[in-house]
């Protein structure tokens, strides 16, 4: 396994900061995509933090991802907007575009916003935590246009993305409830970053290109290339199916098949349907005993192995708690490749060694 860096998630931010200003991404842009990529890390998402910096880099020069832009509303029916990227980082698309639903659903006690044609949007969760921290519960149906990673249930090739579906709610005095995952086994991410640490991936998650089960995250970067399959079965892929055609199709947005699909592995383009709730405007005063005593009862279970019980959304907490204190955890190849992309932007030996110095690695 690759050596592992530790880096301080202020640091980090400041670099990928730095990073994206070289190439020519507006103040605003920059922190933007910062704020987003070191939350992922921080939330112990790895497979959708600074990492996802070189695939950028190259869906940049290869003309994919449009820098500077922003979300445009092309319909706007009061408690629905649909929105265009038009290409955009969609660290940027995604935080637009929430922000209008919170303001409708402030209005409304209810919106949906269909948004398209987005550069990747990153981690879901983070789309669902900023609507929390307004007080909103949440629903997100993503899909990727036209880059098929994941096997149908019943099928032995690649036909549809990783399509995430995320879902949160907000606690009194804890971090809210967050349900927020890729409707494969693992995210296409985590064989990036098995593959980077050279290390295999768990059975049961894979198919080679002949359909048949492998452990080798290479099938996911390599031709000739295998499929990440459906988690549980015949269920994740009809979530999958349902985020296809509510994220991709709904929003205004392309679904996956033979027109749409990509040239490129970088062109990572998402689509993604938000509904967003004021909680408040149920008629359900013991909204909150109920989720609390439903949460107590559950974690009352006698544990059955190691690990305690824990609600959707702890896991990211625990993390963020080790990971603002440890450092964020990067290998050397995934750094290497990171420094790389600083070079690629723009940015001097000299800027970058002067970052380099600040990380320490074991
Ligand atoms: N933009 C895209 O195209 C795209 C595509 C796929 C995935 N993603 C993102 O990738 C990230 C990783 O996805 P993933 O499928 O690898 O996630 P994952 O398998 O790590 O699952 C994460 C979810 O499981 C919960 N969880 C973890 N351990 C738990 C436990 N012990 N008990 C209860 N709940 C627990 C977490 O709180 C979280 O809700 C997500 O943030 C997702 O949004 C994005």
């Amino acid at each position: 396994m690759s050596a592992l860096y530790r880096i301080d998630s202020v640091h980090l931010h400041q670099f990928v900061q730095a990073i994206w200003r070289h190439a020519g991404s507006t103040a605003d842009e920059a922190r933007l995509v910062a704020d987003h990529l070191v939350a992922a890390n921080l939330a112990g998402h790895d497979s959708h933090g600074v990492g996802m910096i070189p695939s950028y880099m190259t869906s940049l020069a290869q003309g994919h991802l449009q820098l500077n832009q922003r979300p445009e509303i092309v319909k706007d029916v009061g408690a629905v907007l649909t929105l265009n990227a038009r290409n955009g980082f969609g660290q940027v698309a995604a935080y637009e575009a929430m922000e209008h639903g919170i303001a409708r659903a402030r209005n409304f006690g209810i919106a949906a916003v269909g948004l398209h044609h987005s550069h990747h949007i990153g981690r879901i969760g983070h789309w669902a935590e900023q609507c929390a921290q307004a007080g909103f519960v949440s629903f997100h149906f993503v899909n990727v246009e036209g880059d098929p990673m994941v096997a149908p249930f019943g099928g032995s090739d690649r036909r549809f993305g990783t399509n995430p579906f995320c879902a949160i709610f907000p606690r009194h005095g804890h971090k809210p409830l967050l349900l927020d995952f890729a409707t494969s086994g693992i995210a296409f991410g985590k064989t990036r970053v098995a593959w980077n640490k050279g290390v295999e991936v768990t059975p049961g998650y894979l198919i080679d290109h002949q359909g048949n089960a492998t452990t080798d995250p290479g099938v996911m970067q390599q031709p000739p290339y295998g499929s990440l399959l459906p988690f549980g079965l015949h269920k994740g892929y009809a979530l999958a199916t349902m985020c296809e055609i509510l994220g991709g199709a709904l929003s205004g947005g392309r679904t996956t098949h033979q027109a749409t699909l990509q040239t490129s592995a970088d062109a990572i383009f998402n689509c993604m349907t938000t509904i967003i709730v004021n909680p408040h405007a149920f008629d359900a005063p013991a909204m909150h005993q109920e989720a609390e005593a439903f949460i107590d009862w559950v974690k009352q279970s006698p544990q059955s192995g190691d690990e305690p019980i824990q609600v959707p959304g702890e896991w990211e907490e625990a993390n963020r708690r080790a990971r603002q204190e440890q450092g964020i955890p990067l290998d050397a190849n995934s750094w290497q490749q990171i420094c790389h992309a600083a070079l690629q932007a723009g940015m001097s030996a000299d800027e970058l060694d002067a970052f380099r110095a600040q990380t320490s690695s074991s």
